[in-house]
């Protein structure tokens, strides 16, 4: 059977984004892929909470796909999770209607990967800020996925831009084939 695959996109400006774009060109694609733009479906912030948690019943992977704002996501994709992954539908002892589905998160930086490393203005890799996600699948009984990153977004031309591209569409028909481990 193959995996549905929701991409969740947060970007506030996703008609300047470079990176964001290609990957979003890219994911929606792969068949069997559901993007669904929060920006564009609420530019107030109204998040419709049943409507959310109704799509992520529907899906086996859900993709986090945005890119790295002061070393998170853009706020959308906090508000989407302060409101949707509520007590009882994704944690607490009632709260399975997540369990065994697959969390990736697929993000793009400005930083390079050695701004990122130990001697770098950021010190630590893009893994450890996304903790916070790890954890949240964690909580709500999610497999974590080694995360796709982009980095130095600043830096790509177009056609490495295209090659990562490329091997971020692979990596969603792998899920959706579930021969990634
Ligand atoms: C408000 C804001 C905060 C940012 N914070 C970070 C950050 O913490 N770390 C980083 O590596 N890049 C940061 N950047 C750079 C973005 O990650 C980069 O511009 C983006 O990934 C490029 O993708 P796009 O072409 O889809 O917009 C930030 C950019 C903006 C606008």
């Amino acid at each position: 059977m193959p995996q549905r695959i929701l991409v969740l996109l947060a970007h506030p400006a996703r008609r300047r984004s470079r990176a964001n774009a290609a990957l979003t060109a890219a994911a929606a694609a792969v068949e069997g892929v559901r993007l669904h733009d929060l920006y564009e479906a609420y530019p107030d912030f109204l998040i419709d909470v049943e409507g959310e948690q109704a799509l992520l019943l529907e899906h086996d992977v859900i993709v986090f796909q945005h890119p790295v704002y002061w070393y998170s996501s853009p706020a959308i994709l906090k508000e989407w999770q302060d409101l949707v992954l509520e007590h009882g539908f994704a944690y607490g002892r009632e709260g399975t209607a997540l369990a065994g589905k697959t969390l990736l998160s697929a993000v793009t930086a400005g930083g390079t990967e050695e701004a990122y490393g130990p001697e770098g203005m950021n010190r630590h890799a893009i893994t450890e800020f996304l903790r916070p996600f790890e954890a949240t699948a964690r909580l709500c009984r999610m497999r974590w996925l080694p995360p796709f990153i982009l980095h130095g977004t600043h830096l790509l031309g177009p056609e490495a831009l295209a090659e990562r591209a490329t091997d971020y569409a692979a990596r969603l028909a792998r899920l959706r084939d579930a021969v990634e481990a």
